[in-house]
């Protein structure tokens, strides 16, 4: 398979755990026989530095004419005190809107070897398997321009949608639910927000559609505090942009980190951007110690979306599954044991562990 990448490293971490998910993706192709070609662009602060804005336009061409995207993460105290136009997430958001990524995926699923390495109990996480459905391209993301009145007393941001962005995402979920385990828990906060009222009427005309998906509906808040103490009883948690972003680091402590999770960014066409969910991490960023697992299950996530290469997908889940099991961790994984290492060694395990794999597969085939 012949597929042209395009790499956004950006800020901070960023470019430390990007260098992760192409040796990876280069012992995938090596190993698979695919043909894999990279192209670097710049997005984020890095952007800001080298040309003046944080979303070139070649860096959108190239978007528009790719396969697939990595994105690494953006952001920085550097660039905090500039206008909101020209700020680095004002770059992350541009390029989800423009390409029309509408739908996140963010699965959140521990490692057994990290059960101990959570903050929560055992007990309460063991068996926890969320798919966290955030929409991404509306909502106060996306609003009129935001606007603080001249006397600085004031400040307006509005959340805006449209019916069809709702009805699109839920859908969505729905499909998703089915091929899961058939739940769908939907969060908003129907009780104050008059958008968070049309999406619940959407998920019960929509729910008729699906008759073999059971929905439940959860107050932002109360979901909030369901989610670390009865994650079990999530499937499918399907939510507008904001909630899902919140939501979905919070859900990041039943895995161990933050560093641990992957997501996809997605339309209807397969086209995906794939990213860890943390940021750039300015506080760990050129320390070498950042965890690459997050960015490499993203790129994991690519093969599987966007190429269809679930073997490949899973070869690579398979290979971090060890690392861990062997005690390999970064140190934001406070796991028992084990052996701390840093962001390359890490990653020279898994793929060691995708050599040694697909190496006993050939010989079981002899
Ligand atoms: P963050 O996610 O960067 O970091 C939060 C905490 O998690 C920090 O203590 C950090 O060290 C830790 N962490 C994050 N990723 C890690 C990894 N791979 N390995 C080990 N530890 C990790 O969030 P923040 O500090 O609130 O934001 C920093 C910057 O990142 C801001 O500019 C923000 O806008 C940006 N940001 C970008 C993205 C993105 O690009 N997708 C996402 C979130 C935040
Ligand atoms: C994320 C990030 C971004 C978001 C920021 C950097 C704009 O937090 O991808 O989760 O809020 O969507
Ligand atoms: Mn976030």
């Amino acid at each position: 398979m012949d597929k042209q990448i395009i790499l956004l490293p950006g800020d901070g971490v960023g470019k430390e755990i990007m260098e992760s998910a192409k040796r990876v993706l280069n012992t995938i192709s090596s190993e698979f026989g695919h043909s894999f070609t990279f192209h670097q662009h710049e997005i984020g602060g890095d952007a800001i530095d080298q040309s003046g804005t944080p979303l070139p336009e070649d860096t959108i061409k190239a978007c528009q004419h790719a396969d697939a995207i990595l994105l690494g993460a953006v952001g920085g105290e550097k660039w905090d005190s500039l206008p909101a136009y020209l700020r680095p997430e004002k770059g992350l958001l541009g390029i989800r809107k423009t390409l029309g990524l509408f739908a996140n995926l963010r699965p959140v699923k521990g490692f057994s070897p990290l059960l101990d390495a959570s903050p929560l109990k055992e007990e309460v996480i063991k068996g926890s398997d969320i798919l966290i459905i955030r929409e991404l391209t509306g909502g106060l993301y996306f609003g009129k321009p935001s606007e603080r009145r001249e006397d600085g007393e004031v400040v307006v941001d509005t959340l805006y949608y449209q019916r069809n962005e709702m009805e699109r995402i839920i859908d969505k979920a729905f499909q998703s639910a089915q091929l899961r385990n058939n739940h769908l828990t939907s969060v908003d906060k129907a009780n104050v927000l008059e958008s968070s009222r049309m999406w619940r009427e959407i998920v019960d005309e929509k729910s008729k559609d699906y008759p073999d998906v059971t929905v439940e509906h959860l107050l932002v808040d109360a979901a909030a505090m369901k989610l670390i103490t009865q994650p079990d009883q999530f499937d499918v948690l399907v939510t507008e942009n904001l909630f899902g972003d919140i939501l979905s680091d919070e859900a990041s402590v039943l895995t161990g980190s933050l560093g641990m999770l992957p997501s996809a960014s997605i339309r209807s066409d397969g086209v995906g951007l794939y990213e860890p969910v943390h940021g750039s991490a300015p506080d760990i960023a050129g320390k070498g110690i950042a965890n690459p697992l997050g960015m490499i299950l993203s790129a994991a996530l690519m093969l599987r979306h966007s190429f269809g290469l679930e073997k490949e997908a899973l070869e690579i889940e398979e290979a971090v599954s060890q690392c861990l099991e062997q005690g390999y961790h970064t140190p934001d994984l406070h796991m028992k044991g084990g052996q701390e290492v840093g962001t390359k060694e890490m990653t020279e395990m898994v793929i060691d562990n995708l050599t040694t794999n697909s190496v006993c597969e050939q010989i079981g085939t002899m």
